[in-house]
């Protein structure tokens, strides 16, 4: 899986090629790649699966219904200006990373606009064929959008954006689909203060990731540059929330690195102990992580 972050618009293609290892090294020109990504379209959503040729050319886009709505963030700062003039975010309708993510045959997306999560299957002999799996289930929030997927412990959790803005978990089963792990939402509403949808890009959620070993959950929110000259920024947050046994804690470890405003989409750098986390302004940090996250 390849994620192409875009400095204008942020957009996010998932890339699969779900085939396992030993076959994929045995004729990589044999197995189906797809690239996918979210319309977001309020009337209904939609997944777009292109067929990736052996040259790269992206091909052939198949439609697949999420069962869900899509939202689009609004634009309320007057600078950068907005990307037009009808007052919603644009391209970057979620102001997020990892809306849509793939993990082996499993594919996940959010759909903002009905506060639900779906789950598809991917066809490993034809990779541009999603089968949803049961229905998309509610995010205990508003405005999901972002989703991480653990392998290890087979639980997916969403990040909602909105007025009720934080953490739901579910267990992922290839047969019973997503089944919903918490009671009430990880609340992030002391980092956010949000209406449905969100006006930003700035004082918004951004990203949620597992760590590799799958002992943390990790989420990043933008704060907010200095109002006028002289005064003080509004640092971004990332909170943690450790992994006890096989269960995702309600309690996080809530930390403002340092400088850091509009935080952006946060990647391991194969290890626990460090993220390269982006802003939202153009650049990148590396952060280190302490064992109590
Ligand atoms: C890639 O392959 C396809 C199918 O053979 C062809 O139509 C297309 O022109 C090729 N693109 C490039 C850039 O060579
Ligand atoms: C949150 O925002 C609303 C308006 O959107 C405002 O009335 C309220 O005071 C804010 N609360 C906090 C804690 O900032």
């Amino acid at each position: 899986m390849l994620f192409f972050s875009l400095a204008t618009c942020w957009l996010t293609l998932s890339l699969a090629s779900s085939l396992p290892d030993s076959e994929s090294k045995r004729d990589t020109n044999a197995v189906p790649r797809a690239a996918y990504f979210l319309d977001n379209d309020p009337s209904g959503a939609s997944i777009v699966s292109l067929d990736i040729l052996t040259n790269g050319t992206l091909s052939n886009p198949v439609r697949t219904l999420t069962g869900g709505k899509g939202s689009w963030a609004k634009w309320i700062i007057p600078s950068p200006a907005p990307p037009d003039n009808t007052g919603f975010a644009g391209p970057d309708s979620l102001f997020s990373a990892n809306s849509i993510v793939v993990s082996g045959n499993f594919l996940f997306a959010v759909n903002a606009g009905s506060n639900t999560l779906s789950l598809f299957k991917i066809d490993p002999s034809n990779t541009q064929h999603l089968t949803l799996v049961g229905k998309p289930v509610g995010t205990l929030g508003d405005f999901p959008i972002s989703v991480t997927y653990s392998e290890k412990l087979h639980i997916a959790c969403v990040l909602n954006g909105g007025t009720r803005a934080g953490v739901a978990c579910f267990s992922v089963d290839a047969s019973r689909g997503l089944v919903v792990l918490d009671g009430s939402l990880r609340s992030i509403t002391p980092a956010l203060n949000q209406t449905t949808p969100p006006g930003g890009p700035i004082l918004t959620a951004s990203d949620i990731m597992f760590n590799p070993s799958s002992t943390g959950l990790f989420v990043s929110t933008k704060g907010a540059p200095p109002s006028s000259a002289g005064a003080s920024p509004t640092l971004g947050f990332i909170y943690a929330w450790p992994v006890v046994g096989k269960t995702v804690s309600t309690t996080a470890t809530i930390s403002q690195p340092s400088g850091v405003i509009l935080d952006f989409s946060l990647t391991f750098l194969g290890a626990d102990d460090s993220i390269l986390l982006t802003d939202a302004a153009g650049v990148g940090y590396i952060l280190s992580v302490s064992s109590g996250l």
